[in-house]
């Protein structure tokens, strides 16, 4: 498949550090040296199907395609306000679409889970046009009384239109299950029935076990990818990994032993916006025209899961 369009909608309000430690026992000398945000796009009077359906009309337009040309619609998302129908319903209606919808929750990998899923619905010859897209409000999943979770994240939506065609040169996904690293739980509508305890819990997070599996799920894929794929690290242009901290991405950079310029970053204005921070860092290089014909670009996500992948694609 090939890249044709992308796009991107984030909430208006901006929240810095130092608006987070008017109530919290924070500081902006604690979240940056640690993480690298400075401020995050938080979710206020916004709906995320609507930044959803905006970063789509943004990647059609690119694309030069009506939503009548698209053939199948993948929406990755962890969480949002309806339970049925899928957020990608939800969205389709917005936007005109008339295609299947699917929805997936592969937490913060889930735009390149998406990818793999577009690639094989192509090999098939089923399709001619795809849009997916990450539309993510991880704000509305943490305790905002907790500041080891609650500064790391902000929300926002991206998408990307691909089309018939052989630019994605590799895509490998890795899990290694366990819900005790990354986890969130709520109740559901109670019955007659139920004996079980059931509760309310926000975003739980092992922090320093989840750094060390995001390093070491990276650039173990990265390497294995590259490998299989005939390519080395000096074919590689960018390397677009998930914006979930600097200093997860710089440990990447230092054992990949790659330079800066090889790593575009926009973690200090978003923080982690889960599956949509690949698609958002996507569609700002591209608008800011970074990408030339024949670019290597080799994505890299992890998260909750716990899941990881990475993928290439050729420029
Ligand atoms: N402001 C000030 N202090 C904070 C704080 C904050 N926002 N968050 C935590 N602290 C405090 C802790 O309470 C702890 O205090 P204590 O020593 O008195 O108990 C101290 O800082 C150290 O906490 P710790 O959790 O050990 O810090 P850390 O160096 O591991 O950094 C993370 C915490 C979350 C920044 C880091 O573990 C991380 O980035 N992990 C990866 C998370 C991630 O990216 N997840 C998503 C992947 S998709």
């Amino acid at each position: 498949m090939r890249l044709i369009g992308t796009g991107s909608a984030i909430p208006e309000k901006v929240v810095t550090n130092a608006m987070l430690s008017e109530f919290l026992d924070t500081s902006d000398e604690w979240i940056v040296p640690r993480t690298g945000i400075r401020s995050r796009h938080v979710i206020t009077d916004e709906n995320v199907e609507d930044l959803g359906a905006r970063a789509c009309l943004n990647a059609l337009d690119m694309a030069g395609l009506k939503p009548e040309d698209i053939d199948y619609f993948i929406c990755s998302n962890v969480v949002n306000e309806y339970i049925t129908p899928s957020l990608s319903c939800v969205i389709a209606e917005k936007i005109g679409l008339t295609c299947p919808c699917i929805d997936i929750n592969c937490a913060c990998p889930g735009f390149l889970y998406a990818m793999d899923i577009a690639e094989t619905h192509f090999l098939a010859g089923k399709v001619k046009n795809v849009l997916i897209v990450s539309a993510e409000e991880p704000t509305r999943m943490t305790d905002w009384a907790d500041r080891s979770t609650c500064v790391l994240f902000g929300d926002g939506a991206g998408a990307a239109v691909f089309t018939e065609g052989d630019n994605l040169k590799g895509i490998r996904l890795h899990s290694q299950p366990d819900s005790s690293k990354i986890w969130q739980k709520r109740t559901l509508m109670p019955t007659p029935y139920i004996t079980k305890q059931e509760e309310d819990v926000p975003l739980q997070m092992r922090g320093k076990e989840v750094f060390k599996f995001a390093v070491g799920a990276s650039t173990t894929e990265v390497e294995a990818l590259l490998k299989e794929i005939g390519m080395s690290k000096s074919d590689v242009s960018y390397y677009m990994v998930h914006q979930a901290n600097l200093r997860i991405i710089d440990a990447i950079k230092k054992y990949l032993d790659e330079p800066d310029e090889k790593f575009p970053v926009n973690i200090q204005d978003h923080g982690n916006s889960s599956s949509a921070s690949c698609a958002i860092l996507l569609d700002e290089c591209n608008r800011k025209g970074m990408f030339k014909p024949g670019d290597i670009l080799v994505f890299s996500a992890f998260g909750a899961g716990l899941l990881s992948a990475a993928a290439v694609l050729e420029w």
